[in-house]
């Protein structure tokens, strides 16, 4: 079985939280892109839903699936949003934004009665850090807000290259709110919360991809059958 058959299996064990009516946060990636699609599904058998977006590669695709989508601003609180994760440790903390969208992901996920992640089981780890931590940061001042992450990160007590994203032409990344992303290679990231509390008091930086006190529950789809974490109904 491929990691993508994995993907598609956690996403088609999400479908079945999904309940008429409910208003649905709708997450970024290639689970999450299952996921919209069996959705899609759904709907076009007549199952009523009202999702919003976590980015414009989401939106496009629920659009050209016929998905009812509405705004934060029109629906401020949602039910349930599904997700996927680079990184999930076992209390449910993660990191995000290999897909550059965690800025509106974690708005999003903020605005849900419940967070649930999708993913291979080869995204849980005992610590964070293996993947690269995003930290989303204005184009505005890049240096100084560069200089002052790295030492938001040594006061957490980690270390590690930070690196510009770009996209595969060699162009800086863009991310859909129009900032730049600095990756953080940590290795291991020992004190979460320290690392995201320091991130957030950096003047430039806009939000970075600790997810943590968000997730409600996760599945997790690996060789053996599909593993639940924390609440998940
Ligand atoms: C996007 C994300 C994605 O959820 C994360 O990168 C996982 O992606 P995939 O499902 O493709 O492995 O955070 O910003």
């Amino acid at each position: 079985m491929t990691a993508d058959d994995l993907k598609k299996q956690a996403a088609a064990r999400a479908l079945e939280l999904v309940r008429p009516g409910m208003r649905l946060g709708l997450g970024t990636g290639s689970t999450a892109k299952h996921f919209v699609d069996l959705l899609g599904l759904r709907v076009a058998e007549g199952f009523e839903i009202l999702c919003v977006a976590t980015s414009e590669a989401t939106q496009a695709q629920a659009v050209a699936l016929g998905i009812p989508l509405s705004t934060l601003d029109e629906t401020p609180e949602l039910d349930l949003t599904v997700d996927g994760a680079d990184e999930i440790d076992p209390q449910l903390r993660l990191i995000k934004g290999g897909g550059a969208a965690l800025l509106r992901e974690k708005i999003v996920a903020s605005a849900s009665a419940r967070m649930v992640v999708i993913a291979d089981d080869g995204k849980l780890v005992k610590t964070l850090g293996r993947f690269p931590l995003p930290i989303e940061v204005v184009p505005f001042g890049l240096e100084v807000t560069r200089r002052a992450v790295v030492e938001a990160i040594a006061a957490a007590g980690a270390a590690g290259e930070l690196v510009l994203r770009r996209r595969p032409d060699g162009a800086i990344l863009v991310t859909d709110g129009g900032h730049y992303l600095l990756d953080a290679h940590l290795g291991a990231i020992e004190r979460p919360e320290a690392l995201a509390q320091a991130l957030n008091g950096v003047p430039g930086v806009v939000e970075h991809g600790l997810f943590i006190g968000l997730a409600s529950g996760a599945i997790l789809a690996g060789a053996d059958g599909l593993k639940l974490l924390g609440r998940i109904g």
